[in-house]
């Protein structure tokens, strides 16, 4: 994980006042951090007047825009557009979320909008997180098909459609990230709990009616950081994009420990 190497004085001040253009008669105004490590001492936050009569409706449209036609300067990631990708998961309005899901008109925190990186992970640049450490998480859990029998001869390894339907509401995560950075247990302890976006992956993956390895998977949760971590806080599922309920699947593997234990 990389180094969060915030300057022990360091405070978030004021930073430039960016005006819409004259005769704006529409106008919204966003408040964007702002911070380079490698060359500010502190970070700021810009100011950004936008006429929303010549913007798109969505906040990712208003970050393009500034972007585009007010100030180059600034980084975010995005890439799909769709909600598909969670590139663009960052804090807006006070909650971690999609910028490309969020309409401007539902920031309902009066006339200026806040947009902040991922609360509690290093930052790049701006409103770029570092989630190496978050993606070192996901390859440990071995996030792939696991098995030990051989593959039929003539087609895939099937499932029923119950046994598919257990899928549903794990499957379409899109490890944005906005359920682990919202989590204060991640906060605290995100260098050896495994945080819910993972948990509910980890989930995803015991619960799969063709994996042959869920002893495995089990056994590498059974550690006083990596799954325990979790005290049912809950804001995991509050924070969800994607309508997923990370701590449920945690309650889920919990169960199965204790099960296996024949308690
Ligand atoms: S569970 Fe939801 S918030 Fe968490 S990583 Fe997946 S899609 Fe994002
Ligand atoms: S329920 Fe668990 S994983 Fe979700 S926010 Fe709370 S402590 Fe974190
Ligand atoms: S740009 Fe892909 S989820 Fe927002």
């Amino acid at each position: 994980m990389a180094e969060f190497k915030l300057p022990k004085n360091s405070q978030v001040t004021k930073g430039k006042h960016f005006p819409a253009p004259a005769g704006a008669k529409n106008v919204r105004t966003f408040k964007v951090y702002r911070w380079s490590p490698d060359d500010d001492a502190n970070p700021r936050v810009d100011t950004y007047d936008l006429d929303l009569d010549a913007c798109g409706p969505m906040v990712l449209d208003a970050l393009i825009k500034i972007k585009n036609e007010v100030d180059p300067t600034l980084t975010f990631r995005r890439s799909c557009r769709e909600g598909i990708c969670g590139s663009c998961a960052m804090n807006i309005d006070g909650t971690n979320t999609l910028a490309c899901t969020k309409a401007i008109c539902d920031c309902d925190g009066g006339k200026e909008v806040p947009i902040y990186p991922l609360p509690h992970m290093p930052v790049i640049k701006d409103l770029v997180p570092d989630l190496s450490h978050f993606y070192a998480q996901y390859a440990s859990i071995r996030p792939w098909l696991r098995t030990q029998s051989a593959p039929p001869p003539d087609r895939e390894r099937l499932q029923s459609k119950d046994d598919r339907a257990k899928l549903d509401g794990l499957y379409e995560c899109i490890l944005c990230a906005c359920c682990s950075t919202s989590c204060p247990s991640y906060w605290w302890n995100g260098e050896r709990y495994l945080g819910p976006a993972i948990l509910l992956q980890a989930y995803r993956w015991i619960i799969d009616s063709r994996d042959e390895d869920t002893g495995a998977r089990l056994d590498d949760l059974e550690d006083p950081f990596r799954l325990y971590r979790c005290h049912t806080i809950m804001n995991c599922a509050r924070t969800c994009p994607k309508g997923l309920n990370p701590a449920k699947a945690i309650a889920e593997i919990k169960k199965l420990m204790v099960q296996r234990r024949g308690l």
